[in-house]
Parts: structure tokens; sequence; C-alpha cells
């Protein structure tokens, strides 16, 4: 007898097997007690016919609530029509724990209710599907960059100066030493690591206090951040969709199953392949003005905007050269039009919105002083960062994509609240 996970039981059809996990849901008829196993890494139906199974086996089968720890042993069937395509002709049952009155049962519950359940809400289908979908485009962000000859560059969450605008800052004092504010993200770091490297990402947790409460805003979410030297807008262009078709196409084609629990209608995202279509900040303030939005140029666009202007679209878009006065101090002008910051925007489809935020990187050093002044910043808490200015300043861009919004979108989710195990959001930061 063998414990096996509910994964591997193609290869051991007609043997006896033992699977430990939690009973997801049971019902009778006659002589027979279905019980539906998961164990994580799948579900099967595991058939007790009196007959065959010991008399506590088959009392317990009846008696147990949802969620208790069980192990089972029994035969693995080839069964077509149940679900995952095998079945267990089960000869014993053992209690590892009993449990009665599991919160969460199949019926609907509020979404309140679900959130400060979260810990156990992450046991029903649909979240395990979601982590799972999280979890293959973590390791599809990996193994692109690192195919690509860029290096993991691990940067600090505790930093001593605002990257995003100081609007958004998470602050908190740091002994002697003053204030210190977690991290909006880890680019200034990139670009350090970009000058030392060549090519670099950084991949971790980064803080918004973003006092929106929107379905498309956490306070604390995950961004990957590649940065590379000697690159201008087009190369981060190229790189983003090259980087976007990968991390698609590869979910798509490992995570099926996933996405079929999760109802996500797929045709859309099979198209997402290069090329991707780019437009300039002007061409979707047009695009705005014909759908009658009232809009005036030199505003940022609003996550309405967003969605007017991509469902242009059947695949990601990409807007470029952004009113400079609505992005960030670190952003190079247009040399064309220095009104313009050299900037991209990745629009997902579906309403899923703005996905990647990108730029080539100002690399001269008058001009960078002069920015953090415009943007009244501290300019001793960034004398490091102009250093990358002084000592061998060459042209360098980068983006950042927002892992929960990259999974919401290719899981077709409503919320970004559902994309990461424990959501921070402003009104919520339990379980
Ligand atoms: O556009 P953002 O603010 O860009 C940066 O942080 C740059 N430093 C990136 C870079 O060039 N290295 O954020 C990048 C992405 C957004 O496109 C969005 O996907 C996500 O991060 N994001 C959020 N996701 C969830 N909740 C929030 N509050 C987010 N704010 C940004
Ligand atoms: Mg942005």
């Amino acid at each position: 007898m063998q414990n096996i996970h509910i994964s591997d039981l193609k290869d051991y059809v007609r043997e006896e097997v033992t699977l430990r996990g939690w009973l997801f849901n049971k019902r009778s008829s006659g002589k027979i007690r279905f019980v539906i196993l998961r164990d994580g890494t799948g579900y099967v139906q595991c058939v007790y016919f009196k007959p065959n199974v010991p008399e506590d086996a088959f009392e317990a089968a009846d008696r147990l609530g949802q969620e208790s720890s069980i192990e089972v042993t029994g035969i693995v069937k080839a069964e077509p029509r149940a679900p995952g395509g095998y079945e267990l002709d089960a000869r014993d049952l053992k209690v590892i724990h009993e449990t009665h009155d599991y919160p969460i049962t199949p019926k609907e519950h509020g979404i309140e209710f679900l959130l400060d359940h979260r810990h156990l809400w992450l046991r029903s289908k649909k979240q395990v599907a979601i982590m799972k979908v999280r979890h293959r485009i973590v390791k599809a962000i990996r193994d692109f960059f690192d195919n690509k000859g860029f290096t993991l560059l691990d940067t600090p969450i505790l930093t001593p100066n605002a990257v995003e605008g100081t609007s958004t800052l998470f602050e908190t004092e740091y002994f002697d030493l003053g204030k210190a504010y977690l991290t909006q993200s880890g680019q200034l770091y990139a670009e350090a690591g970009a000058l030392a490297l060549g090519k670099v990402y950084t991949f971790g947790p980064t803080f918004r206090a973003e006092k929106s409460k929107t379905r498309r805003h956490l306070t604390e979410f995950w961004m990957v951040e590649p940065e590379v030297a000697f690159a201008d807008l087009n190369d981060d262009m190229d790189l983003a969709e090259e980087f976007l078709e990968y991390v698609v196409q590869t979910v798509l084609k490992d995570r099926e199953e996933e996405l079929k629990i999760l109802e996500r209608d797929i045709s859309k995202l099979a198209q997402v392949k290069r090329p991707l279509p780019r437009i300039s900040y002007d061409e979707a303030v047009e695009i705005l003005k014909k759908n009658g939005v009232d809009f005036q140029w030199g505003e940022d666009f609003g996550g309405a905007d967003e969605t007017v202007i991509s469902n242009q679209f059947e695949k990601p878009v990409m807007v470029h050269r952004y009113p400079a006065e609505v992005k960030a101090f670190y952003m190079k002008r247009d040399p064309e039009n220095p009104k313009l910051a050299l900037a991209v925007d990745v629009l997902a489809p579906e309403g899923y919105g703005e996905i990647i935020g990108g730029s080539e990187r100002e690399d001269d050093l008058n001009v960078l002083l002069k920015r953090i002044e415009e943007h009244k910043l501290p300019q001793e808490a960034f004398e490091w960062y102009l250093d990358l200015r002084r000592y061998g300043s060459v042209p360098h861009a980068g983006f950042g994509l927002g892992l929960e919004r990259t999974v919401s979108w290719i899981c077709g989710l409503d919320h970004l609240r559902e994309a990461i195990p424990f959501p921070r959001m402003i009104y919520r930061n339990t379980p």
C-alpha cells in the first residue's frame, strides 16, 4: 500500500493506494456512500460500497463533516465520466481529524464573510485554482527573465525615499535614523543593478497607501521589474510584448484545467501574441473623444478611460509618450517634444486596465537634479541614485508588471482581492 497524491492516480490504475486529504463533499444512495476527497493536487470521488468496507469506515463516510481530514484506501479505477478521469473503489477510511460545521459551505456567502475567513476560503475549489495559476505565472515570469540572461536582484523593502510620488507612502520610524518608507517599487535599486549587471529584474512585494477603494488596487502587491542598460523606450516595449506573450501562452498551456474550473473564456487570451498594438497617448485621447468621453489632454487616464481605450483592441495595447506632468520624476523626456515622457503603459483587454507601467529613465545628472527639485523631493535621499548619473551613466529602461492585476486578468476575476492569498486593502489587514 502506497501513500500517493491525487495527481498521481493515473500511474496506479487497478492498484490499491492510500490518499490523505480532506472531505470536500459527500452524498449517499442506498448501500453506497460517495466521498469527494481533495488533497491540494486534485479531487477524486471515493465510492464506499457497504459489502466491501469495514462497518466503521462506512459509518464514518456518513457521519463526517465537510473538511474533516481523512485517509482513504482503495483501488484506482479509470472512470472517464469522473472529474479528473479516475475514481477510487474504496476499501477503508481512517479519520485523522473529525470536524463539523465548517463555516464555508457550498452555498453562497457574502464577500465580507469570505474575506474574514480567507484562511479557510483558500481551500475552495476556485481559490485553489487561482493560487495554482498565480504560481504558474510567477514561475513563467522567472523563467522568462532567467532564460534571457537577466540576473535576479532583490531590492530592499525598507527604504529612505519615495519612488512613485509621496502621496501613497507607508511611513515608519527607523530607530535613530528618522523615517523609513515601505518600498513602492524596487526600480531605483534595479537601475543600480542594471549598471552593475547589464540586465536585472527584481520581484517582490511593494506597498502603496492607496486611499482608493477600487477592484484594481491593493495596498500590498507583488511587482516584477526588469531593468536593462543601453535600452530605449522601443527596446522596452519589445521586451514587454515578448514577456507578456510568453507568460500568457505558458499559463494557457500549463493551467488549462484550472482555467476551466474558473470558467475563463480563453479565446481573448489565446490572441496575446506579438506584435501588440502600440499607440501614442495622443492617439488614445483621440479614441476617448471619438467615444464621447469628456477628456482633457494632459490628464492621466482613469480606470473607465482605460476600458474605453482597450476595448478598441483584441490584444493588450501599449500606450506610449504620456504628458510628463502625470508621470514620475525619473522618466526621460521625449527629445521631439519635452512635454512628453518616454513612458509606456500596457492596458489589458476586457476592462482589466493597466498591467504594466514603464519608461526610459532620465540619464542626465543635471536634468534629473532639476526633476527632483520640481517634484519637491529631498535631494539628499537621492544622492546614491544621482551617483548612477555621475559615474558611467548610460541610456536605460525598464518596466513593472503588477502580479495581481495579471492574475486577475488571466483568471478572469472581478477583483484583485482574490488574486493574492491574503489581500491587504484600505479597510482590511486581517487575517
Ligand atoms: O505604474 P507603476 O506605478 O510603475 C512603477 O512602479 C515603476 N517603478 C515600474 C518600473 O518602471 N520599474 O506600477 C507598475 C504596475 C502597474 O502597472 C500595476 O500593474 C501595478 O504595478 N500596480 C498595482 N497593483 C495593485 N495594486 C496597486 N495599488 C497597484 N499600483 C500599481
Ligand atoms: Mg502606472
